[in-house]
């Protein structure tokens, strides 16, 4: 499968990421009865598990969504982007962030930061992806679909260079 320019092949199948996004549907679903959640997705490359993840929980929860600005902002941690469009009072919520993924961890750990300060009751993070290798951070991850290798992947909500988020399935770089 050729995007832009470069060829990739397929790496997780449909079929295996639905199953696995269902599976962590259910647990949430046990482990939040209760608790009101409120998942707050990050756009872009979250919005395909985020609605699929969605159809697979079972109690009352809310939904909002945030977007990383595409400028940066200077950070102790390095350059971070900025978060936009959260319109949501979050304090004393119990707050889960879904991710697309986890790779150095810099962007969800300033994430957390900032969420913190606004007196959540609780965060808890749900990504489909983690890249345990390649993180730098210390983190947190309590509901994560897959740990990969240091491999760059599209489709299903991930991109390369725009391109490739409307796969069902995901792909890997092929060497
Ligand atoms: P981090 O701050 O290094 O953890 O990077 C997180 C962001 O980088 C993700 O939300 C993605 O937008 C992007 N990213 C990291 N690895 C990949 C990949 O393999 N494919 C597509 N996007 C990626």
């Amino acid at each position: 499968m050729k995007i832009k320019d470069k060829e990739f092949s397929i790496y997780i199948d449909k079929n295996t990421i639905e199953q696995r996004v269902a599976e962590l549907g259910k647990k949430i679903s046990r482990e939040y009865e209760g608790k009101n959640p409120l998942f707050i997705a990050v756009l872009n490359g979250s919005f395909m598990f985020a609605g699929d993840l969605m159809k697979n929980i079972s109690i009352p929860v809310e939904i909002s969504f945030i977007k990383l600005s595409s400028y940066t902002k200077t950070h102790s941690s390095g350059k971070v982007k900025e978060l936009v469009g959260l319109d949501e009072n979050i304090f004393g919520r119990n707050l889960i962030i879904i991710e697309d993924i986890v790779d150095t961890g810099l962007t969800i750990h300033h994430l957390l930061e900032e969420f913190r300060e606004l007196g959540p009751k609780s965060i808890e993070v749900a990504t489909l992806l983690h890249k345990p290798e390649a993180t730098v951070k210390q983190l947190q991850l309590k509901y994560v679909g897959f740990e990969i290798p240091e491999k760059f992947v599209v489709g299903y909500g991930l991109d390369y260079d725009g391109y490739g988020r409307n796969l069902n399935d995901l792909y890997s770089l092929a060497n």
